[in-house]
């Protein structure tokens, strides 16, 4: 099995950056990874033409109709979209997606795009000790409209608020200890299986402790993946490093 390491652009990169990122990337060959992208639902379509697998960054808690504004989960499917992050701390924060998530996973699956789900808890739940009840709770709010076969084509994506652009990372030891519980709690309460990355903060610096974790599925990368050179180098490192890795 290969690591997934999925690229989340965010609001970043013009019109002009794009065809040499996917260039770039195409010009290098990555055997132990599995690479999507996540960029501007406006460059998705180059991205695919490109021959690389994509994500959005998010969905429309609706579906097709009088919604100004939103990408619904068909309309990415008919683009050929094949992942889509979904709770991600930024859209919780700013956009109310705590309340949307659970409809936005039903609409994913119902497509057959697979969610990437954003989990994490905040430095204060850190402190106080509450990480894993903090956790339960996002998981169990984001499967109440979902069955318990579809939870098993969920990504979940580890990402500590407290580390999302900070350049601050728990241990690997505290990243394993997560990607456990995780894989525990939905495999006891679900009876189901998900696969467990880590984002926040991944870079050329850190790489090698955090891909020490054992059982880390992947990763998700915000800032590092945005200049194609060094996401290039990034991702030789995680590549070189996962070899014979399962
Ligand atoms: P970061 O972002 O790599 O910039 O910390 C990760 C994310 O938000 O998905």
């Amino acid at each position: 099995m290969k690591k997934i390491v999925i690229a989340n652009h965010k609001s970043n990169l013009l019109k002009s950056d794009i065809i040499n990122y996917i260039n770039e990337i195409n010009n290098n060959n990555f055997t132990n990874l599995d690479l999507v992208f996540c960029p501007s639902n406006i460059y998705l379509n180059s991205f695919i033409n490109g021959g690389l697998k994509t994500g959005s960054q998010d969905v429309s808690i609706f579906n097709r109709g009088s919604y100004t504004g939103e990408v619904n989960a068909e309309q990415l499917c008919s683009l050929g979209v094949e992942y889509s992050i979904v709770g991600h701390s930024e859209r919780r924060k700013y956009f109310n997606d705590d309340s949307h998530l659970a409809g936005k996973l039903a609409n994913l699956i119902r497509l057959d795009i697979k969610p990437i789900l954003c989990i994490g808890e905040s430095l204060e739940d850190r402190k106080s000790g509450s990480v894993e009840k903090v956790l339960e709770k996002q998981l169990d709010d984001a499967f109440i409209k979902i069955n318990n076969i579809d939870i098993n084509k969920i990504i979940v994506a580890y990402e500590p608020i407290w580390s999302i652009g900070t350049n601050k990372i728990p241990t690997s030891k505290e990243i394993e200890e997560v990607v456990n519980h995780i894989e525990k709690y939905v495999y006891f309460k679900y009876d189901a299986s998900v696969v467990v990355i880590y984002g926040g903060s991944v870079n050329l610096d850190n790489i090698t402790e955090i891909n020490s974790t054992p059982n880390l599925k992947g990763y998700l990368v915000g800032t590092s993946s945005i200049d194609v050179n060094y996401y290039i180098e990034l991702l030789k490192k995680i590549d070189l490093e996962s070899e014979n890795y399962f």
